[in-house]
């Protein structure tokens, strides 16, 4: 098989596979035992993520998906009826259902029009009103694979006080991201793409901040301090960390897999990485407009990340064709996305684009 679709899911590596497991096998034995070892666990896993996002292991919390995470925040905000949220018209759904379900209490949403595929900084700004309160969008877009410029949109962010939240989900481990240099207020994902972990693994980041402003839209007992005090029951009684946004038991089959797949990024080398989807993505754009196809993604490196994106007649019928020869992407609203992810090889590539014009 010739696997390119890491933008829709990704096959777990055996060392993900082994992990969840190993923990499995642990809760068959030993029951309740294991638990104080999947606590750590779950806290060294939040270290990991701190130190691919960099931000601090507390402002991370574990939720089931990117979806519940933007959740968290559109419902833990005190709106008012007026206030505006703004969104890229292109986004994936799960950026746009959380915040469309406010307009039920007067929040209006306002939408950048792209325009050839592509949103700009000058673009969101000129969008802008007193009024809008948050921006939420993806860091690398679903269908086009543009990779937004973080740090020029969370100036403005900043500049116009507003809240500043993404979904990194098909950005990382393979692109450089840093919250605290971007200025990032709140960013969800799951782990089932580029990750290579498994579903059911979402994460948010929610800066001290952000913390201040999202109330409990949800609460449970792991929300609070000293969770296992029975007999003072106190709302009041919050965690400091972003772990108050969980609730309850975590996921820790999930999370032992996460851990895993995070440990081996770190390993392979992040930088690697971004060069390797990088190249790969490069050499199939380049083979691409040599045949004079339309491609969607941006071509410079720095506006894109592993997801390439064309234009062809019959795209459903060429998507049919590569299936059952087992060469893996997505047809996506009629459009052709490959998805590339490091342990592709320049020769699967290959393979791909002559298979399009068999
Ligand atoms: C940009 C983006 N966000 C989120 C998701 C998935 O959302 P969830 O983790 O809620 O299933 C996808 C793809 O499925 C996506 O492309």
């Amino acid at each position: 098989m010739v696997y390119l679709n890491h933008a829709a899911i990704s096959p777990m590596s055996f060392r993900v596979r082994e992990a969840v497991a190993k923990y499995l096998e642990r809760r068959a034995l030993k029951g309740i035992e294991p638990y104080p070892w999947a606590q750590k666990m779950a806290l060294e896993t939040k270290q990991l993520l701190g130190q691919l996002l960099h931000c601090p292991a507390e402002d991370i919390a574990f939720v089931l998906n990117t979806s519940e995470g933007l959740n968290v925040l559109a419902n833990g905000i005190d709106w008012k009826p007026g206030d505006r949220i703004l969104l890229n018209r292109l986004e994936f759904p799960s950026n746009l259902y959380p915040f469309l379900n406010l307009q039920r209490h007067g929040v209006i949403i306002d939408f950048v029009e792209p325009v050839d595929w592509k949103i700009t900084p000058e673009m969101i700004e000129a969008k802008l009103t007193p009024d809008t309160r948050v921006l939420s969008i993806s860091f690398v877009q679903f269908l086009t694979g543009q990779r937004a410029d973080l740090k020029a949109i969370g100036d403005l962010c900043l500049k116009h006080k507003l809240l500043f939240a993404v979904d990194v989900i098909q950005g990382i481990p393979h692109s450089h991201i840093n919250m605290q240099e971007a200025k990032i207020d709140f960013l969800s994902s799951g782990s089932h793409k580029w990750l290579i972990a498994p579903e059911g693994t979402g994460f948010i980041a929610v800066s001290e901040h952000a913390r201040s402003l999202i109330h409990q839209s949800t609460l449970g007992w792991t929300s609070v301090t000293d969770p296992f005090t029975f007999d003072n029951l106190d709302p009041e009684r919050l965690r400091p960390d972003s772990g108050r946004y969980e609730n309850g038991t975590l996921n820790f089959a999930g999370i032992s897999g996460l851990k895993a797949a995070l440990q081996f990024a770190f390993e392979f080398g992040i930088e690697e990485m971004q060069k390797q989807t990088l190249d790969l993505t490069e050499y199939f754009i380049d083979r691409l407009q040599s045949r004079g196809v339309h491609v969607l993604t941006p071509t410079p490196r720095s506006e894109r990340a592993g997801i390439v994106t064309f234009e062809m007649e019959n795209a459903t019928e060429i998507h049919e064709r590569l299936t059952k020869q087992s060469i893996i992407i997505s047809n996506r609203a009629g459009k052709l996305r490959a998805a590339p992810h490091f342990y592709n090889t320049e020769d699967e590539m290959r393979r791909l684009f002559v298979a399009l014009f068999d």
